[in-house]
């Protein structure tokens, strides 16, 4: 695997006319990131990941502090993996060219994560637009965790790019958990919390398959996963997986979730 830590060395390096899978990540890899990057080597002749721990994406300086960040760990790993090329950038690299990152989503995305989180999808879309704008991979891969994430990703990256997106199955443990890099910050108890209310928003999702009306009933179900102890729901939404509407079929949606665990902001989908 060769490590480049900055962009210019990379493109001197990398032929971007063979095949190559691109996987962003913030690094602390767990098994979700594993999926992506198989997912690349076995469509891709050549496999990028990037590990950058993107400042503009955060809407709370403590917790762009806080992440976690496990960077030793992670090179073993991808040379584990067979990962051919990891980028490691600097801030400076990503964010020279400052007039040019101002991206603004539409009045009608902005809904769940995107207000909750202001700024968020903003500077998730800056930092993708940087990298496919100087790197020129076939493929990028992204997790269905984050679908709302994929869902502003693509809608950004299929206007502008010929990069195509590959969205990724979410990974769960063996008791419906969601794998993700803030898991790390939570105890086996907390965890025990996170998969009582999986559990619960996959029973009421069945429900709602069974009888469309229950999809009004989230505030009862809000209710009930706050009486977890510890468990803070932000926001608890059944939307159409495709375009994230409120009109849905009990064939087409999603519920999408995140809530705190004790202080730790989680979300999820199903
Ligand atoms: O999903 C993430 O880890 C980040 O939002 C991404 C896509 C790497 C951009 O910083």
């Amino acid at each position: 695997m060769i490590i480049f830590k900055s962009i210019n060395k990379l493109n001197k390096e990398v032929n971007f006319k063979a095949k190559v899978g691109f996987v962003p990540t913030m690094g602390s890899l767990h098994k979700g990131h594993i999926s992506l990057i198989k997912s690349s080597r076995k469509k891709c002749q050549k496999t990028l990941v990037s590990i950058f721990v993107n400042p503009s994406q955060f809407n709370n300086k403590n917790d762009y502090k806080n992440y976690p960040r496990n960077l030793k760990k992670d090179i073993n790993l991808l040379r584990k993996l067979k990962v051919d090329y990891l980028l490691i950038p600097k801030s400076e690299d990503i964010y020279k060219n400052k007039n040019k990152m101002k991206i603004k989503i539409s009045k009608t995305d902005k809904i769940m994560c995107a207000i909750y989180r202001p700024g968020h999808f903003e500077g998730v879309l800056a930092v993708i637009n940087q990298f496919l704008i100087r790197l020129k991979p076939k493929y990028i891969f992204f997790g269905k965790k984050d679908y709302q994430q994929l869902y502003l990703v693509r809608k950004y990256i299929g206007k502008k790019f010929k990069t195509k997106v590959v969205p990724c199955s979410t990974i769960r443990d063996k008791n419906m958990v969601a794998l993700s890099s803030r898991n790390s910050f939570l105890n086996s108890e907390d965890i025990k919390k996170s998969s009582i209310l999986a559990k619960k928003i996959i029973k009421f999702k069945k429900k709602i398959i069974k009888n469309i009306m229950l999809r009004k009933n989230t505030k009862n179900i809000i209710f009930q996963l706050n009486k977890l102890k510890n468990i803070k729901i932000e926001y608890l939404e059944v939307r159409n997986e495709k375009n994230l509407s409120k009109k849905i079929t009990n064939k087409n949606f999603k519920i999408f979730v995140a809530y705190y665990n004790k202080n730790v902001r989680i979300i999820d989908n199903f």
